[in-house]
């Protein structure tokens, strides 16, 4: 069968198939000390869990309104209102399955050929994707891990086509850990301003800060800033709801109201039960989400004292997220009792079979020096697995 041309511009999720693995090793009894897994270990809270049962026994299990219910849609406006000073209308919000399918939604409502779309590296894995998906081009702005991955605006500004349709802004970043700064924030929302672009706020991590920082959503810059802002959030990392696929999306009416049409020609409403969960969790979430955010703290320094102890590591101790981004470009070059490890997926590959650590090569989130560590898993995992990792490294000749 001759298959559509953009399906095979992509691959899988890279860190869902590593996950995969792990978890599937794990449940054939091999004891996996797993890193791979973007999501938090803690379990949905249980104010969120009865808001959830009670939908079922009232029967809340039919077709909600395409683009969510009101009450989640109401509780996501008085959230940016109260978190952020943004307003929003009913119609410029809009609730999907996940932050990854607001983010879909927004690539196919926004993007055709020819079209570019400015992403700084190291990002997600899905930005690049969706963008080719959509039959656009990702185009990529450098950053460095000596400058905490700041982003230059001359650098940036210089990548600018006429063809340049958006920027994506990921603060706090997956995979780094990195947060941009005000004026960061400032210089991206002028030149956004100056030359016409949309900015893409994709703020899921923007709970998971550490050492008491705050978040800035860069639409709360001023009114024509949040003109020409989409805000991506959702519920899967600050309230442990992975599993429960409930994203959300405001900004501009017509790019909104695109977006939710879209919505409803592919999957209508998201999961009608999980809605009245998130409600709860936007409400009421945000004392669990201080104490899980707590306990990373905790793992984190663990995590990147030990990493930064081993020879051939450096990892700079990320601001929020749960993630560490080593870089390992000390160890490449070495070899293994099985072959030479040149880059970080072979890397990656070595740790997994002969120690059974999964950890996530960097080359997916656009990096041939590192490899990413969720934190977000036990104490007890992470010393497990720094243990094997120093084994591990201390092989390499
Ligand atoms: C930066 C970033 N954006 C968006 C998402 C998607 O989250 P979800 O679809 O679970 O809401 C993730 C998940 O890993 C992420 O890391």
């Amino acid at each position: 069968m001759k298959l559509a041309a953009r399906a095979g511009r992509i691959t899988p999720s890279p860190t869902l198939a590593m996950a995969a693995t792990a978890k599937a090793m794990a449940a054939s009894g091999i004891d996996v000390a797993d890193f791979s897994s973007g999501e938090p270990d803690f379990d949905t809270p249980e104010p969120v869990k009865a808001a959830a049962e009670a939908a079922i026994r009232a029967g809340f299990t039919k077709y909600t309104p395409s683009s969510g219910i009101d009450e989640l849609r109401h509780a996501i406006i008085d959230k940016l209102q109260r978190e952020q000073g943004l307003h929003y209308e009913k119609s410029q919000v809009l609730v999907s399955c996940g932050a990854k399918h607001s983010l879909y939604n927004l690539a196919e409502a926004l993007l055709e050929a020819g079209d570019e779309l400015i992403i700084p590296v190291p990002y997600w894995v899905s930005y690049a994707d969706q963008t080719l998906l959509n039959d656009a081009t990702p185009v990529f702005l450098q950053t460095r891990e000596e400058d905490g991955y700041a982003i230059d605006a001359q650098e940036i500004t210089r990548l600018v086509t006429p063809r340049t349709k958006a920027i994506i802004v990921n603060s706090p970043c997956n995979p780094t850990g990195a947060t941009y700064n005000r004026a960061t924030l400032e210089q991206l929302a002028e030149l956004a301003v100056s030359r016409d672009l949309l900015l893409i706020s994709d703020e899921i991590y923007e709970k998971v800060l550490y050492n008491g920082a705050t978040h800035t959503s860069i639409a709360s810059l001023g009114p024509e800033v949040a003109a020409r802002t989409v805000v991506i959030n959702g519920v899967s990392k600050a309230y442990a709801m992975t599993g429960w696929r409930i994203g959300y999306a405001a900004g501009p009416k017509d790019l909104l109201t695109a977006m939710a049409n879209i919505q409803s020609q592919s999957t209508s409403n998201p999961c009608s039960i999980s809605q009245k969960a998130a409600v709860v969790a936007l409400r009421e979430g945000d004392a669990f989400t201080k104490k899980m955010v707590s306990e990373f703290d905790r793992r984190r320094r663990v995590i990147v004292d030990r990493l930064n102890a081993m020879s051939g590591i450096r990892c700079p101790m990320p601001s929020g997220a749960f993630y560490a981004f080593p870089n390992v470009s000390g160890l490449l070059g070495r070899k293994s009792p099985t072959g030479t490890i040149s880059t970080p997926t072979d890397l990656a590959n070595y740790l997994l079979k002969e120690f059974q650590v999964a950890v996530v090569p960097g080359e997916p989130f656009g990096s041939n020096q590192h490899i990413r560590l969720s934190y977000a898993t036990s104490l007890e995992t992470i010393v497990r697995g720094m243990d094997r990792l120093d084994a591990a490294f201390k092989q390499l000749t």
